[in-house]
């Protein structure tokens, strides 16, 4: 734990609110000559650095960059940490992919050597790329689940993650049952719940993979503990919205079977969503439920485009997910250089500075984290990315030419990546420099 008071001089933007509820100019704070001030792990002062320094006690330990960006650390709110190697497979749509592709991997989890050595590798992913929050779906192995939150407890990291539930249409070696799917998660919530930074996501892979006896118990967890996460995939292709109609014929939607078994609530997030109903957009609004919106992921797999207009006409929470393993990138940045295209198919534009919101205090909202996390307002927990916006020679040239702030934001999330993250500190400790890599010792160890 950061004992020590330590200040961060560089330019800083942060999203302080959602430009559809107060307009583009006031949903940012941005300081070009900025001041951020940590300690204990939390944020105690933040503005111009002159302003800051007055207020400051005399030898007060000041990093200074030059040239970079300070912003707050970014949220994904829907990845699956087995799928890191299986990214990028080859030309199938969801069903097949997850047939010939995800299961095979996943199988692999039952060894929790393996699972560790893919959950530090993944953890690295996710510093490097400035992500110091995610929703994780693990597999269907407890195992998976307890090296995961092992490895991020140790990193100090804020993650959600949870067992995967899947009793039916899955292979023998991937199944489990309502009465081991419901211990297994009960005894993981009993560990790792509220654990330092961690919390724990009931997760049912999605309808086609459980019986109604299986979601029976997911409504049965969350009732027992009503502040964990549910945590599922939904509306994501047409032919899985067919097959669930297929699979539940009296309920009237796919939102419908979720809904039945008590699985929406303020902490339910639901990957996708991209094929729903207006009914069914209202009714996440009125449970208070969020959309992962995960664009890499939707267009790699040809899944469809996401209506985020209409999201917002319903006022339904959306926070940004990269999907990995069928999503392409960990990086946030180029997720959102992704959604910016997908609204242009649409003749909707998405500007960068809502793109910051989604990417960082959307995000926490969609999570209900927002009094913790999504900005570097006074009193959250100190979660932020340096970026460097000349990382390469094509940004530095094209930056150049660019004359306003949002010009510059775009330019970022449309060319940025890792290479752009030059240090990510986590809990106000840092955890990633792109000069040292991981430089924790004990993670290197
Ligand atoms: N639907 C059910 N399982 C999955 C998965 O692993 N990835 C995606 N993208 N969709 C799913
Ligand atoms: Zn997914």
């Amino acid at each position: 734990m950061t004992t020590q008071r330590k200040a961060y001089r560089a330019s800083i933007l942060h999203s302080i609110a959602d430009p559809k509820d107060v307009g583009l100019e006031h949903s940012y704070q941005y300081f070009e000559d900025g001041l951020l001030v940590v300690e204990h792990g939390h944020i105690i002062d933040v503005g111009p650095a002159t302003e800051v320094l007055k207020r400051q006690p005399r030898g007060l330990h000041v990093t200074q960059y030059k040239d970079k960006l300070i912003t707050s650390g970014f949220i994904d709110t829907h990845i699956h940490y087995p799928q890191t190697g299986m990214i990028a497979s080859y030309g199938e749509q969801l069903l097949d992919w997850l047939e010939n592709y995800t299961f095979p991997e996943e199988r692999r989890f039952k060894n929790p050597v393996y699972a560790h050595k893919v959950a530090k590798l993944f953890l690295d992913e996710l510093a490097s790329n400035g992500t110091t929050t995610a929703l994780v779906f693990g597999t269907v192995h407890k195992e998976s689940v307890d090296v995961f939150f092992q490895e991020a407890e140790r990193r100090n990291v804020r993650m959600i993650a949870g067992k995967v539930l899947m009793d039916r249409n899955a292979p023998d070696y991937l199944r489990d049952t309502p009465e081991s799917g419901y211990a297994d998660s009960k005894a993981l919530i009993e560990k790792w719940h509220k654990r330092g930074r961690l919390l724990y996501a009931v997760t049912p892979r999605f309808a086609p993979t459980s019986t109604p006896e299986q979601l029976a118990t997911v409504g049965k967890l969350l009732e027992e503990y009503p502040d964990v996460y549910m945590h599922t995939h939904l509306s994501e292709n047409k032919k899985e919205i067919e097959w669930v109609l297929e699979l539940f014929p009296e309920r009237n939607s796919y939102l419908d079977v979720y809904d039945h078994y008590g699985l929406l609530h303020k902490r339910s997030v639901f990957a996708h969503g991209i094929h729903l109903s207006d009914c069914e957009c209202q009714r996440l609004t009125d449970t208070e439920s969020a959309i992962a919106f995960c664009p890499t992921s939707n267009l790699f797999l040809g899944s469809g485009l996401f209506r985020l207009p209409k999201m917002e006409q319903h006022g339904v929470r959306v926070g940004m997910g990269t999907d990995v393993g069928a999503g392409t990138s960990f990086s946030i940045l180029q997720t959102m250089s992704e959604a910016y295209k997908i609204m242009q198919l649409q003749q909707e534009k998405l500007h960068p500075l809502k793109s910051l919101f989604l990417a960082t205090l959307g995000g926490a909202r969609a999570l209900h984290l927002d009094d913790q996390i999504g900005n570097l307002n006074v009193g959250k927990e100190a979660d932020f990315v340096v970026l460097d916006l000349h990382a390469t020679q094509l940004m530095r040239f094209r930056m150049n030419q660019a004359t306003t702030l949002e010009e510059k934001l775009f330019v970022l999330m449309s060319l940025g990546d890792d290479r752009t993250v030059c240090e990510t500190y986590i809990y106000g400790e840092k955890a990633y420099d792109s000069r040292g890599g991981i430089r924790d010792k004990k993670i290197a160890s």
